[in-house]
């Protein structure tokens, strides 16, 4: 059988999606199911006076009205261990800390009358003056010690005296707005009670043992006592990976009421109660030689976090290791205001950081009139120098040179505003792309049937980025089987557990886990073997077996630990930019990343396009705008919330670098889903300053930031 990883096989669940049949948290079809609705708090910060619900309770259909002393008790803390773990907020108390705020939710028989029912819960108020914006606070900025991956802060050198003493400086602010993560499906939840001791819950998310693990804290359960079930998501890129106040306000409901309950976020609610991309202040000092060698970075980050709960954006993270450079110090300092909780948003850290430290390494090769590109080749870091680890694998330099080759960098004109088109001003701009790759315990179980079908079950999720492909195409070949003979599914806590799909993880954790399952069954079976050529349906079939099955876990290998493990990339773009309107085009893109082994090309090259797309949106779009009397989200929807359409692609050009790593996972794979939106932010604003010669540090790059 020819090998099926590293082939762009379709994706096994793609007619599914795309005739109906996949069966997303909110289809999940369960009868005699009750409808609910958040109602949320109109204010910022303050106290909640006793909620009239008259009105809602003899509303038609309307079965109850959840409201702060009306509910039993919950558990609304967070798990000090688990970073993605959220302090909720369950109609436990009268304080308010944010607009939208869930204060009340209504149950009703149908959709419509929990609707109706919502809008006739009157609420008042004990106001206090809120703050929304992190600007009028920074005063009270502190460091919170800890981010969910190492310190906040970092040095190595001397800094101070090395800046002072370099020839050659840049010293700017840069800025990156709230963002709200917006998958396609919004996130729900169907809770189903089988008596007080057993939960089953349908939820659109990116973690089904994290949101397990949650709803059994809340709920005073055992994790074994309830069962979260996911078949299919419609995205996730951060907000899903965390269990959020609507997951546990859903079984609250099925609790109190009986009967299941089905709970799905609005869109507007999307903007407030289920996370966001922090704002971030940062502050870039580069200092060189007149060669452009680095003699001092400093990277000192300041992002906002809730009232209640904490989130560092770590963006000055990959600053520590990205370039060589003996005199290195970073921070991150939070302010709070009365906002919801930020979490993680597709590169949480990266995205913004990196249009931090590119754009000023771009600054700097203008200061030094040097080649962006060579400035970067000038400092290649060749080992991790803050972890003083090596790298496992690292082919930046060949993702340079492949990149500038394929772009046609050579043709670049380094003077602002040279390259012109008719009325469209042409830039040439390029940035690193860099994510750390990550990779945690997971289990599978393979089972081989006596009619020669391999079944293999992992509890993992496919967010919409192919795992049900790859781990059918990698367990395929750990048995020497056809794909077709291969039954791979997922997303049930009853099967072996698997991590979050975050941090760009799943593939190298879960992936590696189905891999050794399948080896391990392949070993059981050869034993088993009573004559030569006997496939292994018949192995099974002559031993007189239903089946035979192998499980494995795997562990964090300790080469991994030794090494320091990333992909680079570089993104290189042209833009276009209307000399009069100031309107920007995004003409060209191109991508070269190393990320290890790449299972499937055809997947693989959605999620780096997906990830470019995002850098658009990031760069030239999105924008979540609060009220400043208020801190009320005012773009909470898609018509306000801009992100890129079919109109806005730029023609694309996504290549990857081969690496053989056998340091990092049984596989060989670093992860793919994050670092396409690396980089490209600031390889979009240095081509805007090429274009044009006006430097964008505010994102997103509107029009109005372009007028001269
Ligand atoms: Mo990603 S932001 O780790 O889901």
């Amino acid at each position: 059988v020819t090998p099926a990883v590293g082939k762009g096989i379709a994706r096994i669940d793609a007619r599914a999606k795309v005739t109906g049949a996949a069966t997303y948290a909110a289809d999940t079809a369960v009868a005699n199911v009750a409808h609910a609705v958040i109602v949320g708090s109109t204010i910022a910060r303050g106290t909640l006076h006793p909620i009239d619900a008259t009105a809602a309770e003899g509303s038609p259909g309307v079965i109850a009205v959840l409201r702060p002393g009306r509910v039993p008790a919950l558990n609304v803390t967070a798990n000090p261990k688990n970073p993605g773990d959220r302090v909720l907020q369950l109609l436990q108390d009268d304080q308010i800390h944010y607009v939208d705020q869930p204060i009340a939710v209504v149950v009703a028989d149908t959709l419509e009358h929990a609707q109706h029912g919502a809008r006739l819960v009157t609420a008042t108020y004990t106001e206090q003056p809120n703050e929304g914006s992190i600007e009028h606070r920074l005063t009270e900025a502190y460091d919170p010690g800890k981010m969910a991956h190492g310190t906040a802060a970092s040095a190595r050198g001397d800094f101070a005296k090395a800046f002072a003493g370099a020839p050659v400086r840049v010293e700017q602010t840069y800025t990156t707005p709230i963002e709200n993560h917006n998958p396609m499906e919004p996130h729900a939840t169907v809770a189903v009670w089988q008596g007080a001791g057993a939960l089953t819950v349908y939820d659109a998310t990116q973690g089904i043992f994290g949101v397990r693990n949650k709803l059994a804290a809340t709920f005073g359960l055992e994790p074994t006592q309830v069962r979260v079930i996911d078949k299919f998501v419609g995205g996730g890129f951060g907000c899903k990976g965390g269990t959020w106040s609507h997951v546990a306000l859903a079984g609250l409901a099925a609790k109190v009421v009986g009967k299941p309950v089905k709970l799905v976020v609005t869109r507007p609610q999307m903007f407030s109660l289920v996370g966001h991309r922090p704002k971030t202040i940062q502050d870039l000092k580069l200092g060189a030689d007149r060669s452009g060698k680095l003699v001092a970075i400093q990277h000192a980050v300041i992002s906002e976090t809730s009232q209640f709960d904490q989130f560092v954006e770590p963006s000055a993270q990959q600053t520590r290791m990205l370039y060589s450079c003996p005199n290195v110090v970073t921070s991150h300092h939070l302010v709070r205001v009365d906002i919801p909780t930020p979490t993680f948003m597709r590169a949480p850290g990266e995205s913004t950081g990196t249009f931090a430290i590119e754009s000023a390494m771009d600054e700097l090769a203008v200061a030094l009139r040097m080649d962006p590109v060579q400035l970067r080749i000038v400092n290649h870091a060749d080992s991790d120098e803050d972890a003083k680890k090596p790298f496992s694998s690292k082919s930046l330099l060949e993702c340079y040179r492949r990149g500038a080759a394929a772009f046609g960098w050579d043709r670049r004109n380094q003077r602002p505003g040279a390259m012109r088109d008719g009325d469209w001003l042409v830039g040439h701009g390029m940035a690193t792309a860099t994510y750390p790759m990550n990779v945690s315990p997971a289990s599978a179980i393979a089972k081989m049937k006596p009619d020669g079908t391999l079944v293999v079950l992992a509890g993992t999720q496919d967010i919409g980025t192919g795992a049900y492909t790859v781990f059918t195409q990698i367990a395929a070949d750990a048995m020497d089987l056809p794909v077709e003979q291969v039954h791979f599914d997922l997303g049930d806590t009853t099967f072996p557990e698997t991590p979050v799909s975050g941090g760009s993880q799943t593939t190298a954790s879960t992936g590696s886990a189905v891999k050794l399952a399948c080896t391990e069954l392949r070993a059981k079976l050869e034993n088993l073997r009573t004559a030569p050529g006997q496939s292994w349906g018949e192995i099974v079939k002559v031993n007189g077996e239903a089946e035979v099955t192998a499980e494995h876990k795997t562990t964090v290998l300790p080469s991994k630990e030794a090494h320091s493990c990333h992909s680079f990339g570089a993104v290189f773009c042209e833009a276009r930019v209307d000399v009069l309107t100031r309107e920007v085009r995004v003409a060209r893109l191109t991508g070269v990343y190393a990320a290890g082994k790449i299972i499937n090309p055809r997947t693989a090259h959605s999620q780096f396009l997906g990830g470019l797309v995002w850098a658009i949106g990031m760069a030239l779009h999105e924008e979540t705008v609060r009220d400043p009397r208020t801190a009320r989200a005012v773009t909470r929807d898609l018509a306000d919330y801009h992100v890129p359409v079919a109109a806005d692609m730029p023609v694309f050009d996504i290549q990857t670098v081969d690496e053989d790593d056998p340091f990092i996972n049984a596989l060989g794979a670093k992860g793919i889903g994050e670092i396409g939106i690396t980089g490209g932010a600031a390889a979009i604003a240095n081509a805007i300053y090429s274009a044009t010669g006006i430097r964008v540090r505010d994102l997103p790059i509107r029009l109005d930031r372009l007028m001269a």
